[in-house]
């Protein structure tokens, strides 16, 4: 089959969609593949890379127009998507929940679009699971850069001109990304406290050496897929009232609690900022959808009364090399599933859970009620 990866149009965007490790086994299992000029550069790897291992080099609309299967990071543009033939095969983080325009865009061009963000958490599609390969890069720069602008070591240091106590982190929301945050922090040194909403994080969370805090008597809100669910008026009231105590402790608090499909929680408001001391830093890893701390400018950093809110967007992009590793490795064993070992040939399975969760547009049509 054709498989092509044109470089990413989005300037803020330094990942590439397949890596040459992904491009070798591609060739060597017969396929031939194209690479859009440069479109490796960003991520740590030149057109010669490529090269090397048996892919060819082209622009962005020849290969648009002539592969069976397209391959990006983020959805394809408008001139891109003209260029596709019917039937074109289209993988990328398309944002299919939010984007209906563009689910809309995908279905007129008659394209069959995958979505990489809707892989099911299910055992067997692991593999493939880009939330949880790119969550986890964005919980471990998270911590990098609440190390970067503290004023503060992390860890306790003990020197001669007298002892420095360690810094106290405290994160909020332990999913894929906290889990991080918690572990890099701990790497660092510093003393880390952790907060979800769901149960079964608390575990998790001491299992890393942090320290699992909940508000007395808080219920269990775990919901389908363990996801959490959204949170009663009555339950956020408790939660902030309670988490109010241990920001005020904190030197560092990065938050990054989401909830599937939903504007992200607030989870500090503007009084809750207020009790940190001046010095402090907030890394809101929610900021591009909605933000879980008030004063969160998406792609800023803020400064209020001394306490430093940062809203970094698509952190993953900023360590492009391994983030581009990992996509191109769950892209890859998605390929697995749809391409046919033996013959070499695409096979769409409807009837699979993992085709049918990602496939947002098939025939002309938008699936699973999405797009405008
Ligand atoms: P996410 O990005 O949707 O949310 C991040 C975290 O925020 C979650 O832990 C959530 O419980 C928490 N949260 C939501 N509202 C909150 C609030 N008001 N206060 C505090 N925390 C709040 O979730 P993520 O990280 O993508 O995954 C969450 C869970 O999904 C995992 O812990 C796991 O149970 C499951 N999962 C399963 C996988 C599999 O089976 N293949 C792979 C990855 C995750």
């Amino acid at each position: 089959m054709k498989i092509g990866a044109p470089g990413e149009s989005d300037p803020n965007e330094q990942r590439v969609a397949l890596v040459p490790e992904t491009v070798e086994r591609l060739v060597k299992a017969g396929h031939e593949i194209s690479i859009g000029e440069g479109a490796g550069t960003t991520a740590g790897f030149p057109n010669s890379a490529y090269t090397g291992v048996g892919a060819t080099v082209g622009t962005a609309g020849d290969i648009a127009g002539s592969v069976d299967i397209f391959v990006h990071v983020q959805s394809p543009t408008p001139s891109e998507l003209s260029a596709m033939k019917k039937g074109t095969i289209v993988v990328g983080l398309l944002n299919a929940r939010t984007d209906s325009a563009g689910v809309s865009a995908l279905a007129a061009a008659g394209v069959t679009a995958l979505s990489m963000e809707l892989v099911p958490r299910i055992a067997r599609a692991q593999r493939m699971d880009v939330l949880s390969s790119q969550a986890s890069i964005a919980g471990y720069k998270a911590a990098l850069l609440a190390a970067n602008s503290l004023g503060k070591y992390l860890p306790m240091m003990m020197t001669a001109a007298g002892t420095i106590p360690p810094a106290r982190v405290l994160v909020l929301g332990a999913g894929v990304a906290g889990l991080q945050a918690i572990a890099t922090a701990r790497r660092l040194g510093a003393v880390v406290e952790a907060f979800d909403v769901r149960a079964a994080a608390g575990e998790q969370v001491e299992s890393l050496g942090a320290r699992f805090i909940q508000p007395p008597a808080a219920e269990d809100a775990e919901a389908a897929g363990g996801y959490a669910r959204e949170q009663t008026d009555d339950e956020q009231t408790a939660q902030r009232e309670f988490l109010k105590e241990h920001i005020a402790e904190a030197d560092a608090v990065i938050t990054t609690a989401a909830i599937p499909g939903r504007p992200a929680p607030l989870l500090m408001t503007a009084d809750m900022v207020a009790v940190m001391r001046p010095g402090s830093v907030v890394i809101d890893l929610a900021a591009e959808s909605g933000g879980n701390v008030a004063g969160t400018v998406a792609g800023e950093v803020v400064n209020v009364n001394g306490v430093s809110i940062n809203g970094p967007i698509n952190v993953p992009s900023s360590m492009p090399f391994d983030a581009s590793q990992l996509y191109s490795r769950n892209v890859m064993a998605l390929f697995d599933l749809i391409i046919d070992k033996k013959e070499g040939t695409l096979n769409l399975d409807f009837e699979d859970e993992v085709i049918d969760a990602i496939c947002v547009a098939h025939e002309g049509e938008a699936r699973h009620g999405l797009g405008a």
